[in-house]
């Protein structure tokens, strides 16, 4: 199994102070990478960190937001500054943004300009701007894994999730254009993929798909509905593809997404 390790190896997971990036971030670290937990909230990136030292891993809490170019460099830097080397990088930070969803007042046609612009930039540029920073380090390594968060709705639109669908859409696009760049310019060290998570409930989903007693809320039933395995997937379910993608064991491995969906993507209904 030691084509799975991931000891010695730096990880980022950006995001990694949410319900999805949480989880990875404990994931790679069980794998044996050391991992640098990135998100705006210093606090809660800095007690995950925490916990994954107290467990006796090594983590560093890096507060930078993915749209902001200097705090990204700062965290390279501080990252280059512990590790010597960036080995991993897990783009989670992302989501939906509600002003975009086509959902009670908002219609298509009056979806604001600002709105669509926001999701699109969090989970497209917010990939891009990442992988840019984290990667040049990769390059000059001549090696690296990237592994970006699609959806869902990237290959097969959602209803009403219109900006987030697009950009996800355009996360699928970039990935697979990225790992040609990558192998072509930078040889068969730096890997780029991506993880189509199906329905795991997060702090941003929750209310969409649970009522205030626990039960489904109707999307949430139809949700179930059409995934064959018949529930919202556990965080941790994640982590399997993640160690995979991002170790040894996936080197000839680059330029595909991974669904982690309960069937959801295979089942047409019927
Ligand atoms: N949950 C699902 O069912 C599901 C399904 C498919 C795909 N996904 C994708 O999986 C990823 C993680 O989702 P999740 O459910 O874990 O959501 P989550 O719990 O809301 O986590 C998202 C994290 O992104 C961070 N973030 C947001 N904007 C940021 C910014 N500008 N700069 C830096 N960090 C930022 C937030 O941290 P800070 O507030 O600390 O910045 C937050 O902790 C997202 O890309 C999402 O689209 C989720």
């Amino acid at each position: 199994m030691k084509q799975f390790s991931l000891k010695d190896k730096v990880a980022i997971v950006t995001g990694g102070t949410g319900v999805l990036g949480g989880a990875l971030a404990w994931g790679l670290a069980q794998a044996g990478a050391a991992v640098g937990i990135l998100g705006r909230r210093a606090a809660v990136a800095q007690a995950l960190a925490d916990q994954l030292i107290n467990a006796g891993h090594s983590a560093l809490a890096l507060t930078a937001d993915v749209l902001d170019h200097a705090s990204l460099v700062l965290a390279r830097e501080q990252v280059l500054e512990k590790y010597g080397q960036i080995d991993i990088l897990i783009n989670a930070a992302g989501g939906n943004i509600g002003g975009a969803t086509v959902f009670g007042d908002v219609t298509f046609f009056n979806m604001t300009q600002a709105a669509f612009e926001n999701v699109v930039a969090l989970n497209l540029t917010g990939t891009l701007l990442p992988t840019q920073i984290f990667g040049e380090v990769m390059a000059r390594q001549g090696s690296g894994s990237i592994i970006n968060i699609s959806s869902m709705t990237a290959q097969k639109p959602l209803t009403r999730v219109l900006g987030y669908g697009n950009a996800k859409a355009a996360v699928d696009n970039f990935t697979k254009w990225l790992a040609v760049e990558l192998a072509q310019k930078h040889g068969a060290g730096l890997r780029v993929n991506a993880i189509a998570p199906g329905f795991f409930i997060g702090a941003q989903n929750r209310d969409f798909l649970l009522q205030a007693d626990g039960s489904f809320s109707p999307r949430g039933q139809q949700i179930i509905d059409h995934t064959p395995l018949g529930r919202f997937g556990e965080p941790d379910e994640l982590v399997g593809t993640a160690i995979w993608l991002a170790s040894d064991a996936s080197r000839f491995v680059t330029g595909i997404i991974v669904a982690v969906d309960g069937g959801f993507s295979a089942f047409s209904g019927i």
